[in-house]
Order: C-alpha cells, then sequence, then structure tokens
C-alpha cells in the first residue's frame, strides 16, 4: 500500500507520460497528459479484447514503445500526434465502437 501511495505521487509528479507497469504485459494503463487535456488509455482491456498484440505493435514488442519512433518524425515514422490518432480513432470508427470525439479521449 505504501509502495503505490509512492508510485502514484511519482506518477503524478511526472506530468508527462506516465504508465502504471504490471507484469510483462506493459503498464495496465497509460495516461497523456496534452494541453488539450488527458488521454487515460486502458492498455489492460484493449490487450482483452484484442489478443494479437500486433494489432497496435506493428513493428512487434522488442521494438519498444511507440514513443521510441513517433515522438517527433525521426526517419519516416509520422510523428506522436498523426500515428495514435490513425490508430485509436481509425479502429474505433472501423469497429463503430470506442471514441472518436476530441473530448471523449482528452478530458480536462
Ligand atoms: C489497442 C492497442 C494495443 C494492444 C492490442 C496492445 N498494446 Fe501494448 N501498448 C499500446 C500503447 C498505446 C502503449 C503505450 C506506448 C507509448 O505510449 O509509447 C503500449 C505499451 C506497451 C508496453 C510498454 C512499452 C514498451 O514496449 O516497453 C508493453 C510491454 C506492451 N505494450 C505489451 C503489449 C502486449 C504483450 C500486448 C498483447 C498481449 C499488447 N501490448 C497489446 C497499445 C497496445
Ligand atoms: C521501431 C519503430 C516503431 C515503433 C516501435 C512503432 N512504430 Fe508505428 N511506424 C513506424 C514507421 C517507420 C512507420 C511508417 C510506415 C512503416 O514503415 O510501417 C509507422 C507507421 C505507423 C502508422 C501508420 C501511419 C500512417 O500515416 O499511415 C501508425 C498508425 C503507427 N505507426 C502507430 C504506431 C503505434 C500506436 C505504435 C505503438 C503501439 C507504433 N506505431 C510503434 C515505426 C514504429
Ligand atoms: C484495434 C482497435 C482499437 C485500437 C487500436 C484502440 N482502441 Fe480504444 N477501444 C476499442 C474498442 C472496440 C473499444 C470499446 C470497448 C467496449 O465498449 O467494450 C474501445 C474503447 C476505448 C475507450 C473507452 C473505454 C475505456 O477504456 O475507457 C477509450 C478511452 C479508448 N478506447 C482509447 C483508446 C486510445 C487512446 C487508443 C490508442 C492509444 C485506442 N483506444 C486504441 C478498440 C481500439
Ligand atoms: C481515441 C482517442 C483520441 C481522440 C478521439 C482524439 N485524440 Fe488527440 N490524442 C490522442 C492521443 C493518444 C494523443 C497522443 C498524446 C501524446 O503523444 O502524448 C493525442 C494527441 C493530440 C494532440 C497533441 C497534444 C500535445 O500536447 O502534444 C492534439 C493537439 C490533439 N490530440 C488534438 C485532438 C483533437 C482536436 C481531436 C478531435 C478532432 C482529438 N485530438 C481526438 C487521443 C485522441
Amino acid at each position: 500500500m505504501k509502495k503505490l501511495v509512492v508510485l502514484l505521487a511519482v506518477v503524478a509528479f511526472v506530468a508527462t507520460t506516465s504508465m502504471v507497469v504490471f507484469a510483462n504485459n506493459g503498464p495496465a494503463e497509460v495516461k497523456y497528459d496534452t494541453k488539450m487535456g488527458t488521454v487515460t488509455f486502458n492498455h489492460a482491456a484493449h490487450q482483452k479484447q484484442f489478443t494479437d498484440c500486433a494489432t497496435c505493435h506493428h513493428k512487434g514488442l522488442d521494438a519498444g514503445a511507440c514513443k521510441t519512433c513517433h515522438l517527433k518524425k525521426k526517419g519516416d515514422a509520422p510523428k506522436a500526434k498523426d500515428a495514435f490518432h490513425k490508430q485509436c480513432k481509425g479502429c474505433h470508427k472501423k469497429m463503430k465502437k470506442g471514441p472518436t470525439k476530441c473530448k471523449e479521449c482528452h478530458v480536462k
């Protein structure tokens, strides 16, 4: 419990991307603090629904997090905003499920 409190304090202190890490599946949840508000991505819930990790980790899991390549325009990797919007919104639109409006993801 004490550990959790410390962890939450650290997470709150780190104002940019924060991850709460569990086991080898990566973080259960990822929060993106953007100028338009916080985007909360429930990684665990998405993993349950999409068991093929390559659905999102299109370069494989060993390649690291999306932002290893997508942070800024690096080589031919589109920048983070475009990559996330395309993958996140793209799937929600295609499946007619999940948020597609700005304020449904970016919450102030
Ligand atoms: C719906 C999309 C999606 C699915 C499906 C998915 N992930 Fe992720 N995963 C993400 C996103 C987004 C991040 C955050 C990366 C970032 O912000 O750069 C992430 C982060 C991670 C990380 C931590 C970052 C790293 O690479 O070091 C691990 C580990 C990971 N995922 C493993 C998995 C595994 C294992 C599966 C399959 C069981 C899986 N993911 C399925 C989207 C997904
Ligand atoms: C090892 C580097 C690397 C990693 C890690 C990576 N990408 Fe990419 N991504 C690329 C490159 C390079 C491209 C350009 C097309 C190609 O080579 O596949 C791309 C293309 C894309 C596209 C298509 C963009 C377009 O305009 O067509 C999306 C969407 C995307 N990535 C999302 C993600 C997400 C989300 C993650 C994390 C779950 C991720 N990528 C992880 C390098 C990476
Ligand atoms: C491969 C398809 C797919 C991708 C990629 C995907 N999602 Fe989703 N997402 C879904 C589906 C389907 C639902 C609806 C789940 C339900 O209602 O049962 C959903 C629901 C959500 C929700 C609302 C429910 C919740 O978990 O709070 C949010 C927020 C969300 N997604 C954010 C994201 C973000 C941010 C990304 C990109 C980092 C992303 N999603 C990528 C398919 C996807
Ligand atoms: C499905 C969820 C989702 C929807 C819908 C969505 N976004 Fe995003 N947005 C994200 C994610 C995830 C990021 C990546 C944050 C990062 O790179 O740290 C992002 C990044 C951004 C950024 C860059 C912010 C920054 O501080 O770097 C802007 C601006 C933005 N979105 C605007 C919008 C607008 C405007 C809309 C509506 C037209 C919208 N978004 C809809 C999830 C979403």
